[in-house]
């Protein structure tokens, strides 16, 4: 297959990654999960537009320009004659040089971005899934799609232990998101969500899920919810580029309302496949 670098479109077999490189050492870098379907991509102008913006939070130049950017991720489709449905990971590192916590001076960035099969979870999506909840124990610039993931992987482990699809996160009871994902309550025919503070990332579906609600008359809070507030829920789901509108029917071992996927959360499904179909 063919992976898209910071100078050339290079053949996975070839690409080698030096010993000291600041993504491996520090976490140093940015990266965004960009889904296609149908071999092309859903939300792209949203993810490039937040790629730059994370870039630009820790003082990273992104090798290339928006528009670059956009031709040459639509020539690593064509490039692998990718028609299916799957995602584009795509990371960019502050480059490689001899290990020192401060910016190397005259680097250049390292980038690479490859497309790979990812089915959509219908079976999940259509059944709901169980999480666990978890503290947020994550650094305060979560809006940041930064490589720094040890926080959401240990959650998710503890997640996937307890046979659990992912991890709702807390500070003092508060939810945030999950490990992955955005996480919504719905109460009263109204949906609840942490608002886009510095404390969660800015989901690209999180930002439909409010068109969609605006334009079903759907009343959608930006106000964080609490654990409490989940024992009284009609609804809860959570959403991302990979899991898309993926129903939440159990938390901790107890079941959300009657423990089936709630209305609001089946009319976001609806229009996400609309918008995404
Ligand atoms: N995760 N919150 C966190 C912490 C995330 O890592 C993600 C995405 C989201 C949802 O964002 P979006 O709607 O733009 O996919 C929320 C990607 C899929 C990942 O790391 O694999």
């Amino acid at each position: 297959p063919y992976v898209l670098t910071e100078t050339e479109y290079v053949n996975q077999e070839e690409l080698t990654y030096p010993f000291e490189e600041r993504g491996l050492q520090f976490g140093d870098g940015v990266y965004e999960v960009i889904r296609v379907y149908h071999g092309e991509y859903y939300l792209i102008e949203e993810h490039v537009e937040r790629l730059y913006r994370s870039a630009a939070a820790i003082k990273l130049e992104v090798p290339y320009t928006k528009e670059d950017m956009y031709k040459r991720l639509d020539q690593l489709l064509q490039l692998n004659a990718f028609t299916g449905d799957g995602k584009v990971y795509l990371q960019i590192t502050r480059g490689s040089a001899p290990r020192d916590h401060a910016f190397p001076k005259g680097v250049g960035a390292n980038l690479y971005a490859y497309v790979s099969d990812v089915p959509r979870k219908l079976d999940l999506m259509e059944e709901g899934i169980s999480t666990i909840t978890e503290p947020d124990v994550r650094w305060d610039l979560c809006y940041i799609k930064s490589l720094n993931l040890l926080p959401n992987v240990m959650a998710k482990q503890t997640a996937t232990e307890h046979n659990c699809f992912e991890a709702i996160l807390h500070k003092d009871g508060k939810v945030t998101e999950c490990s992955s994902s955005n996480v919504y309550l719905v109460k009263d025919g109204a949906i609840y969500t942490h608002p886009a503070t510095k404390n969660i990332l800015h989901g690209c579906v999180r930002i439909r899920i409010e068109a969609f609600a605006n334009e079903a008359g759907v009343p959608f809070h930006e106000e964080a919810f609490h654990l409490e507030d989940i024992t009284e829920a009609d609804e809860l789901f959570l959403t991302s580029s990979t899991a898309e509108v993926m129903p939440i029917v159990n938390v901790d071992g107890k079941t959300v309302a009657n423990g089936t996927p709630g209305k609001i959360t089946r009319l976001m499904q609806q229009a996400y496949e609309k918008d995404a179909g």
